[in-house]
């Protein structure tokens, strides 16, 4: 069955009795809670596949796409001429609807959005800080919609009024880089007052019943990506997935600053020797630049380049002991793995059963009043 076949099968006749018992009521509810995202996307389900940088590329992007999601290319630090061929390696698998995430502090951000302006990519993010005005207004331009991340209601607004398209709000919960706030907090700050665009809710999500929630409190949707690096199309090394398989939600820490005159930058990954190693090397750096050795820019340096590589080490060599593990606190709910379509599937029907267990009890109540 092709893959987007599997989010709205034809009804068996055995689940015609079910039908009638309020699934069929529970899937139209659903749907429209999802209405907003899924126009604004262009899909069949308001999920979108979080960028994620060596994995977020020509395979898991159509795949997400193709079964009814949104995949987004992660463009991290690739050169313009790199972003082009993954675009159209993704157009050469896929005619669905995708993005493609930028980082704003990428040096040729203007011309890395003329490549996806140029191969006619509907969606732009930006991502890693504020967008830029020459960005925003190239994309807008450009006739692509932008989507920016908004870590707070008051840059919301503002963005609001930037023209910017739709917002994603990240919860600290989320794998990779990460803002303070959890997103339960986010959610309650800026679903209720940002009504004017979507708004799609990122970070610890991994059941429907949580996208359901989010929905009914104003979300478009939703954007996951620690369930989607663990997927069956995932280029992730099977050492990377397998890390995330046997995780708890507890092993995706953020990591630990040593000393507040080096600050680190906050990345949710899975605790292993790496993570050990970064505290010794914090505290030796530390040491050297009290001794007089280095310098403080030097050694806010030496604390930066700890990390440099170690995603890709973990991600495509399989490295999971000194790599750099991203995954959100939603890795405990990565069981096994599965297609990017089962993924999907089995989130609408977790948000499809609580509408009907839900109009389920409400029938009940009325049936005994
Ligand atoms: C391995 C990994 C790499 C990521 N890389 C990026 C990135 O390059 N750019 C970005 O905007 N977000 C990145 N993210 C964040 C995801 O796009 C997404 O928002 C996040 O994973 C959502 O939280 P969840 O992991 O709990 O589903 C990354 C996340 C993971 C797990």
């Amino acid at each position: 069955m092709p893959p987007d076949l599997l989010l709205d099968p034809a009804p068996a006749p055995a689940l015609q009795e079910a039908e009638a018992d309020g699934l069929a009521e529970a899937r139209l509810a659903f749907e429209a809670l999802s209405a907003r995202g899924k126009k604004f996307l262009g899909c069949r389900v308001a999920i979108m596949g979080g960028a994620m940088s060596w994995v977020s590329e020509r395979h898991l992007v159509p795949a997400i796409s193709n079964a009814g999601g949104f995949g987004v290319i992660a463009c991290g630090a690739m050169p313009p001429e790199l972003l082009e061929k993954e675009i159209a390696a993704t157009q050469a698998l896929t005619s669905k609807p995708f993005g493609v995430n930028l980082i704003t502090m990428h040096p040729k951000l203007d011309e890395l959005v003329q490549v996806c302006l140029s191969a006619k990519v509907g969606h732009i993010v930006l991502a890693g800080g504020i967008p830029p005005g020459p960005a925003v207004r190239a994309v807008k331009d450009g006739g692509a919609k932008l989507i920016a991340f908004a870590p707070a209601l008051v840059l919301a607004k503002r963005f609001v009024k930037s023209g910017v398209d739709a917002l994603v709000i990240e919860g600290s919960e989320a794998g990779g880089h990460i803002g303070p706030v959890s997103l339960t907090v986010l959610a309650q700050e800026i679903l209720p007052f940002i009504r004017e665009i979507p708004v799609f809710v990122a970070g610890g999500l991994g059941r429907g019943e949580a996208i359901l929630g989010y929905l009914e409190m104003g979300a478009a949707g939703a954007q996951l990506g620690t369930r989607f690096a663990a997927s069956r199309e995932s280029v992730a090394h099977e050492k990377f997935k397998a890390a995330f398989i046997r995780a708890n939600a507890r092993d995706a820490i953020p990591s630990i600053q040593l000393d507040e005159r080096f600050p680190v930058i906050p990345v949710r990954g899975l605790v292993n020797e790496g993570t050990k190693k970064f505290l010794a090397h914090q505290a030796e750096t530390i040491q050297k630049f009290q001794s007089g050795d280095l310098d403080k820019v030097q050694a806010q340096l030496a604390i930066e380049h700890f990390w440099a590589g170690a995603l890709r080490r973990a991600v495509v060599d399989g490295d999971i002991k000194g790599g750099s593990v991203m995954a959100g606190q939603s890795v405990g709910m990565v069981t096994a793995i599965q297609s990017v379509a089962e993924i999907l599937q089995e989130l609408r029907g977790q948000a499809v059963a609580a509408l009907r267990a839900r109009e389920q009890t409400r029938q009940h109540v009325k049936g005994q009043s």
